[in-house]
């Protein structure tokens, strides 16, 4: 068997390792400076210094959904709901314009409230208004059709987690309505319609063990996406989750690691989750890899309520100063936040191998 370096190594030049190898990286023991070094040294190869700021408008927190681990669940009676007006939505974009973002993510609970119809409007409004920027939608599940509506009104980007790609974990983590299969199918379809694509899976959630990572990474090695986004997961109260324990820093940022390596290209958020968990959380994402960072620009007034897992960052007073305070944390973790659209790097042919 390979040792730590000589697993790393081989990951970086290839981009891919055998799955006993995989598990030997994902379950080493010990520092991982080297892994990180690797991930970093990639990432300035492709990215330099620079990293994309998306604004995240979480629009809406009405879910149909019912997902085990996620507090804004239907079920949820002790969710305080709430629903930002078209006008809401482009206030936000318009404040986060002027602070820099040309990106903007419009995320919400799957609410019925937004007709597809709904949903154009608004897009078609954002696109009418900034047309320079990047429109995102991460509002789950949609048949192929919904998703060409959204794109010829102008959406670009979509995000999409696959949560996880085991089966069997995938029903523990689901009631009875969600299924895998129809998750990989939107993912698919979203690629074919021509949208930049973001999937992702929580790390350490209740059952997850390193086989499941290794089948989420060969999942995204099949879709190959623009964007790949992980955080562990971290318990609330208010889910029938509740007594499981929160995912594992360590293991997060040994992944955003393995990700840079396998996924050069990609587009890697330091993911609010991290910083959750971590005072330094997003700054240790940074440095392992990761290059985007999505700070909140819904309303102060609403963001304690997007409560996906407990003690969220960015949701009080200083709320407000999130693009000041994320230029200081990348900053001093050695990357510099840059005012741009930040799409993909995609390789020219004569680049691979
Ligand atoms: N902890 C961490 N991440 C969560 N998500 C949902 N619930 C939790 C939780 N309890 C993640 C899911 C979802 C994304 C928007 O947030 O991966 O796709
Ligand atoms: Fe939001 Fe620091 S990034 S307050």
């Amino acid at each position: 068997m390979k040792t730590f370096p000589e697993l790393v190594q081989t990951l970086r030049e290839t981009r891919n390792l055998p799955d006993p190898e995989l598990k030997a990286l994902l379950e080493h023991q010990g520092p991982d400076e080297v892994l990180f070094q690797a991930a970093d040294k990639t990432r300035r190869e492709i990215y330099g210094d620079e990293v994309y700021i998306r604004g995240l408008i979480e629009f809406t927190n009405y879910c149909r959904n019912n997902c085990y681990y996620c507090g804004i669940r239907r079920d949820n009676k002790n969710a305080e709901r709430y629903r930002l007006s078209q006008e809401e939505i482009l206030d936000c974009c318009e404040e986060g314009y002027a602070l820099g973002f040309r990106t903007f993510v419009l995320q919400g609970g799957e609410d019925p409230y937004y007709t597809d119809a709904r949903i154009c409007a608004i897009v078609t409004e954002i696109r009418r208004r900034f047309p320079d920027c990047a429109i995102t939608l991460s509002i789950g599940e949609k048949s192929r059709e919904s998703y060409q509506a959204f794109f010829d009104a102008g959406a670009n980007r979509y995000l999409l987690r696959h949560e996880t790609a085991s089966e069997p974990h995938y029903r523990s983590l689901h009631p009875d309505g969600m299924q895998l299969s129809n998750r990989k199918r939107c993912l698919y379809d979203l690629k074919e319609i021509g949208y930049q694509v973001g999937s992702g899976f929580m790390v350490g959630s209740p059952g997850q063990t390193t086989e499941c990572i290794i089948q989420d990474l060969r999942f995204l090695q099949d879709l190959q996406p623009d964007m790949i986004g992980i955080g562990p997961y971290i318990t609330h109260p208010d889910t029938p989750f509740a007594a499981c324990p929160s995912g594992s820093v360590d293991l997060t940022l040994r992944l955003v690691a393995v990700l840079r390596l396998m996924f050069p290209y990609a587009l890697l958020p330091a993911t609010t989750a991290l910083g959750t968990l971590h005072p330094l959380g997003r700054e240790l994402g940074l440095k392992a890899g990761a290059n985007v960072v999505m700070p909140n620009l819904s309303p102060v007034s609403v963001r304690k309520l997007y409560e996906l897992y407990e003690n969220k960052i960015c949701t009080g007073e200083e709320a407000a100063q999130c693009r000041g305070c994320l230029e200081r944390r990348v900053d001093s973790a050695g990357y510099q936040i840059v005012t741009a659209i930040g799409n993909v790097k995609r390789e020219s042919a004569g680049e691979r191998g």
